[in-house]
């Protein structure tokens, strides 16, 4: 029998403001309304999918530890931990479950200080500046690793 493939979806602080903060940075659509997104590409790509918000950076590294043995494939956008979170890293590096990074918007071409990535160097692919569509793409590059590696 065939193992459908699962995937969680983690997003960083903020994150649950989508539609009301920066909505000339980060869309207009809400936190709801990108989990529906995702769950509509997920459907269409045949895996599971799960998602989690948290504004705390020890919540996160809980849900990360929690993924073990759980999870095929972890997309995440940690927000602005992304530029100052070790301890994601090293979470993500624990597991050792393939991790994409993901942002909305496209970071290489704001402030300085969001030049630096520490979830990077634990990750398979980074996709930024897609808006949305970033996740999904996200889930692609996971299926397409799945499949590479059988
Ligand atoms: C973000 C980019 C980060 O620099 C920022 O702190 C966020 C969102 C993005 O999705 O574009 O909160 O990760």
């Amino acid at each position: 029998m065939v193992k459908t493939m699962r995937i969680l979806v983690i997003n960083g602080p903020n994150l649950n403001m989508l539609g009301i903060r920066e909505p000339e940075i980060y869309g207009k659509g809400t936190y709801d309304d990108l989990v529906e997104h995702v769950r509509c590409g997920a459907r269409a790509l045949g895996v599971g999918v799960d998602f989690y918000q948290s504004n705390h950076e020890g919540d996160l590294v809980d849900r990360i530890q929690q993924a073990y043995g759980v999870y095929d494939g972890i997309v995440i956008n940690p927000a602005a931990y992304t530029h100052t979170s070790v301890a994601l890293l090293d979470a993500v590096k624990t597991v050792e479950i393939p991790t994409v990074e993901v942002h909305i918007s496209d970071v290489s071409q704001r402030e300085d200080f969001r030049q630096v990535s520490y979830i990077r160097l634990g990750c398979v692919g980074t996709v930024m500046g897609k808006g949305f569509d970033g996740y999904v793409e996200a889930m692609e590059m996971l299926v397409a690793g799945q499949e590479d590696a059988k």
